[in-house]
């Protein structure tokens, strides 16, 4: 970390003496201000709850200025990396902070591909479960269980341990996430299919059945990747956090990235996508585009507790770069399909036209994020739209994962262990049973 040559000071009103504060700067981004040495010298603790002005770590992997609107992955504009490159190649940069040269390239792809095969075992494992499961419920269970199934990448201590369970999650995922959907449909499981790409794999493996061949429509595979791609990493948020926090007490790879599987579950994080699509069904089943002006009605009404899912962004102050280019996809897929005239399509053009006008958005910075249009992307491909938070959790685990080596791999890495300001009772003493 590169310290600033500006201080601060820490001042009280009560005279208690003043504390310099060191200052490190990033290479982009705010400064930060470090207070790790506040609580020994003052006895006082920072109050951040949600962590609005907390940096947890420092990191290369991830930037987003999110007033220009701008992602980053090792320094890589994301509008290039979903325009020139691979999901694959985007899983190298993340994981080894460059992207490949053509032999690295071709050899990474065969490594990941050795892999996409899961346990024969873990069918009956997915056995257990009801039919009708939530496919996230499904996916924490499986991806804890995988832990259960590979003890020789279990120690998150041993960087060859990390390295193979990196590759062991990134090829299995779409293994899983196929198996998770078809067990819920009743049909057999596809084998993965080593002459496809990642994209065509998992699509094969999702709309393919033994009896016939499947083909890959290159304009649905090209879309799946894209949406991996945009949904690879974004730094610290909650459930990158959990991982990271997970996996700081040292506990294994498998185990931290269930942790953030089942985080990004939420509908404030992951399960937005999910959750943007049941608005638009709802909204269409009410009488579609003439009830939008009701609708919005209703999300600026602050008692009635409806949000405009797909909306706003505790980091982009301003349009999320990777809405722009799922909106670009969405729109070859849509044409792909012959589905241009797709009435949710059009209910998410006049909501987003309305809230891009509408003061209550704009005084709020409030944009369409990336999951306004990957659900509807992924409706067209054929994507129940209770799996979308499983592709989002698919695409995600190598970001996850870099970012617990990046942690495991820090000489400052410690278990992360928040504080707390207690305002509850203090010590007091049990009443008998009668006289409480
Ligand atoms: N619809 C209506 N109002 C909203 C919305 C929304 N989608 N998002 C924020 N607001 C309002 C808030 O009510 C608040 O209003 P106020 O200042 O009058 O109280 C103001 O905008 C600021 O919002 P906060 O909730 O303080 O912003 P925060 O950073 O905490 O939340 C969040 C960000 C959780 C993403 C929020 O915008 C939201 O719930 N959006 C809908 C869910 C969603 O799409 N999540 C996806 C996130 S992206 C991802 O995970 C890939």
């Amino acid at each position: 970390m590169t310290p600033s040559d500006v201080k601060a000071t820490l001042s009280f009103s009560d005279g208690s003496p003043k504390m310099d504060l060191p200052i490190y700067k990033g290479t982009v981004g705010p400064d930060v201000i470090d207070i790790r040495k506040l609580y020994a010298q003052t006895g006082k603790f920072t109050y951040d709850p949600g962590f609005l002005s907390t940096a947890s770590c420092n990191s290369t992997i991830t930037y987003i200025d999110g007033d220009k609107g701008e992602l980053l992955y090792r320094g890589y504009p994301i509008e290039q990396l979903a325009t020139q490159c691979d999901y694959l190649d985007t899983c190298y940069l993340l994981l080894n902070g460059d992207l490949p040269d053509a032999t690295q390239r071709s050899d990474f792809h065969k490594l990941v591909i050795n892999h996409t095969m899961v346990n024969e075992q873990m069918q009956f494992f997915l056995r257990g479960f009801r039919r009708d499961a939530h496919p996230m419920a499904v996916l924490t269970g499986l991806i804890g269980g995988l832990s259960a199934f590979y003890h020789d990448s279990t120690d998150i201590n041993n960087p060859e341990h990390r390295h193979v369970a990196a590759i062991r999650l990134i090829a299995k995922m779409p293994t899983l996430v196929a198996m998770a959907y078809k067990y819920g449909i009743g049909q057999p499981y596809m084998y993965p299919k080593n002459d496809l790409s990642y994209s065509g794999n998992f699509l094969r493996m999702m709309f393919g059945t033994p009896c016939e061949e499947y083909v890959v429509n290159p304009v649905l595979e090209r879309a799946l990747d894209r949406i991996f791609i945009l949904h690879a990493d974004h730094e610290q948020n909650a459930s990158t956090s959990t991982v990271r926090l997970c996996g700081s007490s040292g506990t294994n790879p498998f185990a931290a990235i269930a942790a953030g599987v089942a985080c990004l579950w939420g509908p404030a994080h992951g399960g937005a996508n999910e959750a943007c699509l049941n608005m638009l069904e709802d909204i269409q089943r009410q009488g579609g585009v003439s009830k939008v002006g009701e609708f919005m009605e209703k999300v600026k009404d602050k008692n009635s507790g409806v949000k405009l899912m797909g909306f706003g962004h505790r980091v982009y102050k301003n349009y999320d770069p990777r809405a722009k280019l799922m909106q670009e996809t969405c729109n070859e897929v849509l044409a792909e399909l012959g589905l241009e005239n797709d009435p949710l399509f059009k209910l998410a053009k006049e909501l987003e036209k309305i809230a891009l006008e509408d003061e209550y958005f704009v005084s709020r910075k409030l944009y369409p994020n990336v999951d306004f249009y990957s659900g509807i992307v992924q409706r067209a491909i054929g994507i129940p739209v209770n799996l979308f938070t499983g592709i989002f959790a698919l695409a995600r685990t190598v970001g996850w994962i870099a970012q617990l080596n990046e942690m495991i791999s820090d000489p400052e890495y410690k278990i992360g262990r928040p504080r707390q300001l207690f305002v509850g009772a203090a010590s007091r003493d049990v009443q008998p049973v009668g006289e409480r």
